[in-house]
């Protein structure tokens, strides 16, 4: 399968690097795709400022005080049809998407977790690595499905975890190298033929096509 995206979103509840991580490679073509639209759950996000600063449309759809889930959903599909959405990438994003979301873009929606899933899945996922004393950790870019940090995966990159690291050190180099491997992921996503082959994605370059990293990136960053 193709994922032709005429247009991405960046869902962001926090600081937002990846995002600009991504909004760089996009502004350098290398995305294949534009990112038209940030929206944040988080009115105060710092990832909203990001992108007014890059010129991006920055939208804070924070949760409806009085609004079911499947209505706060709804305000996302909306929000996302409108700019014509058809790749929605999360990056940092502290809300769980439920059917009536993943359903509006099926196979469409991308996420990145501070870990090598199914090693340390949830919260804390950096902490959990030092926390148990693994010698490498990483980050995982995975299709979003209903179950968490669980969906079909695109690609990892391993971080060595040093003696001596402390969550701020190994934190800096693993956002280092999310920052290398989402974008080159979400631009084979949308430019090169993929299938599924149980819980993997495989890619297939178009003939004559450059290469890009591999989906199993050692990152020393
Ligand atoms: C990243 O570590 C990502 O893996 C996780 O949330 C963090 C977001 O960081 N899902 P940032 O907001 O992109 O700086």
């Amino acid at each position: 399968m193709l994922t032709p995206a005429r247009a991405i979103a960046v869902l962001a509840s926090g600081q937002g690097s990846n995002f600009e991580a991504l909004a760089a490679a996009a502004a350098r073509r290398e995305l294949g795709a534009p990112i038209v639209l940030l929206a944040s759950d988080q009115p105060h996000a710092p990832a909203l400022a990001r992108a007014r600063r890059l010129g991006i449309e920055a939208a804070a759809v924070p949760a409806g005080r009085f609004r079911t889930r499947l209505e706060d959903e709804r305000a996302w599909i909306e929000l996302l049809r409108a700019r014509g959405v058809d790749l929605v990438v999360l990056a940092g994003f502290m809300r769980r998407l439920h059917a009536e979301f993943l359903g509006a873009f099926p196979e469409r929606v991308l996420n990145i977790h501070p870990s090598l899933l199914p090693a340390f899945p949830g919260l804390d996922a950096i902490g959990q690595a030092l926390r148990h004393g693994a010698g490498n950790t990483g980050c995982t870019v995975h299709l979003v499905t209903d179950e968490i940090d669980a969906g079909p995966i695109l690609g990892q990159a391993v971080v060595e975890v040093r003696d001596g690291d402390t969550l701020a050190s190994l934190a800096a180099r693993i956002h280092a190298a999310e920052h290398l491997l989402y974008p080159a992921m979400v631009r084979r996503f949308v430019t090169e033929s993929w299938r599924r082959e149980g819980r993997r994605i495989v890619f297939e370059a178009p003939p004559g096509a450059t290469a890009v990293p591999g989906r199993g990136a050692s990152c020393h960053a």
